[in-house]
C-alpha cells in the first residue's frame, strides 16, 4: 500500500473516536482530520465548522476537490445510505464503507429481508405492507410477541417489539397515519418474534474476502437488568461466549458467505464493513436481526481493543485492494466498554454537562469521547452518550473490572451508566 495517506474520518460518536485511537498508530497515517468530530479531537484534527454537508453531493465533492484526501473512513450510516461511496468514487478517492446499492441492507428493512429471502440467510418470517388497513388485517391474524418495523433509517427507534396486539396496533398507527418516521415509514415489515441471545459480529471485506471481528454483545436496554427503554447501546463486551466455535462457523457459512455471494452476483461486490445483528436460540442456531453498513457503537469502541495489526492497512486495504494480503489477527483476552450517558437519555436529557474528566488512563483503559464538545479547553457534554470507557484484559473479569475502576473516576453530575455490563458472561 501506498507509504503515507492523509485520511478524513467523518463522524462524531464514541466510534469515531475508538477508530480514530487505532488509525494514529498506523506508520501509514500522515495526517488525520475528522469532521465534524467531538471534544475528545485535537482542535488541528477538527475540520472547520459547516466545511461541508456530508449528505449533498455537490457540497461533499467540492469540498474534496479543493481539499484532496488519500483515504476517507465513513462511520456513519446516513451518508453512506445517500451514496457518499458514490460520491468518492467519482472523484477517484478511497472510501471504506459500501457503495449505495450495498448501503440499502441498512437503508431498507425490506431490501435487506428480501436480500435474505434470495441468498437463503436464517432470518425470521416477515411480510412488507404499504397500507394501514392491510396490515393491520393482517396482524389480526397473528400471534404476540409480534415485530413491527419502519422500512427506512430511523435513528434506531423505527422497531416495535410487540407484546399485545394494542401495542402493535399503535405501533402501525404511529408509522402509517402519523408518520412518526416520515418517509422511513411509507413502507412497513411485520415479522415473527424471535427468542434467544442477541450477538453483533462485523466483517470487513474486500468484495471478494473478508475478516472477522470478535463477536460482541450490546446492552441496549437503558438501565440494569435489561430495563428501560432501548437506547444505542448502554456498553458491550467481547469475545462473547454465546458465540461459539460452532455458532460462529454457521454464521460464516450461512450469513457471511452467502451476503457477499449475492452481492456479487448482483455487480456489487460488498466493500467495508457488514454488520451482523444475530440471535442466538437457546440451541445454538443463528438467525439475522438486521444488517447495518458500518461498524456497530459501541460495540466498535471494544472489539478494536481484540485487534492485533494495523487498522488503516486493513481498512485501506478492504477499500483498494485484496484483504488476505494484510496480517491481522484477533488477540486473545477480552474487552469492554462501557457507556457514560446524560440523565434522561434516550428521552430528553440535560446537555451542557461539565466534565472533570481523569488524566489518561492506566495501560490497556481508554477512554472515548462521544457526545462531548471543547468550550475554551473545558469539556462539556452535547449528547445523550457522552463518553465510553474500554478495557482491555487477560480475561473478561479482568477488563470488566478495570473498565468500572476507571469511570468511578470520573466526574460528572447528571450522568449514569449500567452497572452491569457483561453480566450474563461472568
Ligand atoms: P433492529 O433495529 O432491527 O436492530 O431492532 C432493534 C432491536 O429490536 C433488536 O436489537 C432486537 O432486540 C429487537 N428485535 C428486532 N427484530 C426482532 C425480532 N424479529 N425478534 C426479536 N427481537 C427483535
Ligand atoms: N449498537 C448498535 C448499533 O450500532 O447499531
Amino acid at each position: 500500500m501506498q507509504a503515507k495517506l492523509k485520511v478524513l474520518l467523518i463522524g462524531s460518536g464514541g466510534r469515531e473516536s475508538a477508530i480514530a485511537f487505532h488509525l494514529r498508530k498506523s506508520p501509514h497515517l500522515s495526517e488525520l482530520k475528522v469532521y465534524p468530530g467531538n471534544g475528545g479531537f485535537p482542535d488541528h484534527e477538527i475540520l472547520s465548522e459547516g466545511a461541508f454537508n456530508v449528505l449533498s453531493k455537490e457540497s461533499v465533492q467540492s469540498y474534496l476537490k479543493q481539499n484532496p484526501f488519500d483515504f476517507i473512513v465513513v462511520g456513519p450510516e446516513d451518508p453512506l445510505v445517500a451514496g457518499f461511496a458514490d460520491w468518492t468514487a467519482e472523484l477517484k478517492i478511497p472510501t471504506f464503507g459500501p457503495d449505495s446499492f450495498c448501503a440499502q441492507v441498512e437503508g431498507s428493512k425490506d431490501f435487506a429481508k428480501s436480500l435474505m429471502t434470495e441468498a437463503n440467510v436464517p432470518t425470521a418470517e416477515y411480510v412488507t405492507f404499504t397500507e394501514y388497513s392491510t396490515s393491520l388485517k393482517y396482524l389480526e391474524s397473528k400471534s404476540i410477541p409480534i415485530v413491527i418495523k419502519a422500512d427506512g433509517l430511523a435513528a434506531g427507534k423505527g422497531v416495535t417489539v410487540a407484546t399485545t396486539k394494542e401495542m402493535a396496533a399503535n405501533a402501525l398507527k404511529e408509522i402509517f397515519e402519523d408518520k412518526k418516521f416520515g418517509d422511513s415509514g411509507k413502507r412497513v415489515v411485520i415479522e415473527e418474534f424471535m427468542d434467544g441471545q442477541e450477538a453483533s459480529i462485523f466483517a470487513i471485506s474486500d468484495g471478494e474476502s473478508y475478516f472477522l471481528l470478535p463477536a460482541a454483545q450490546d446492552h441496549k436496554r437503558a438501565y440494569d437488568g435489561d430495563k428501560g427503554p432501548n437506547t444505542g447501546g448502554m456498553g458491550a463486551y467481547c469475545p462473547t461466549p454465546i458465540v461459539t466455535d460452532t455458532v460462529l462457523q454457521k454464521v460464516k457459512e450461512r450469513v457471511f458467505d452467502r451476503m457477499f455471494e449475492t452481492f456479487r452476483k448482483k455487480g456489487h461486490p460488498y466493500r467495508g464493513l457488514l454488520y451482523a445483528g444475530l440471535m442466538i436460540s437457546p440451541e445454538g442456531e443463528p438467525r439475522v436481526v438486521e444488517f447495518n453498513c458500518r461498524f456497530g457503537d459501541p460495540e466498535t469502541q471494544c472489539v478494536l481493543a481484540m485487534l492485533e495489526g494495523d487498522l488503516l492497512e486493513l481498512l485501506y486495504t478492504a477499500s483498494t485492494g485484496k484483504i488476505t494480503n494484510v496480517r491481522a489477527s484477533v488477540k486473545t483476552g477480552a474487552a469492554t466498554v462501557v457507556v457514560l450517558a446524560a440523565e434522561g437519555y434516550p428521552n430528553s436529557y440535560e446537555k451542557n454537562i461539565s466534565l472533570n474528566l481523569p488524566e489518561t488512563p492506566g495501560q490497556n483503559t481508554y477512554l472515548f469521547h462521544a457526545g462531548t464538545l471543547k468550550k475554551d479547553g473545558k469539556v462539556f457534554s452535547s449528547g445523550g452518550r457522552i463518553l465510553g470507557v474500554v478495557a482491555y484484559g487477560s480475561d473478561l473479569k479482568s477488563s470488566v473490572y478495570q473498565a468500572y475502576s476507571f469511570l468511578e473516576k470520573i466526574q460528572a453530575p447528571k450522568t449514569f451508566y449500567r452497572t452491569d455490563i457483561a453480566h450474563r458472561a461472568l
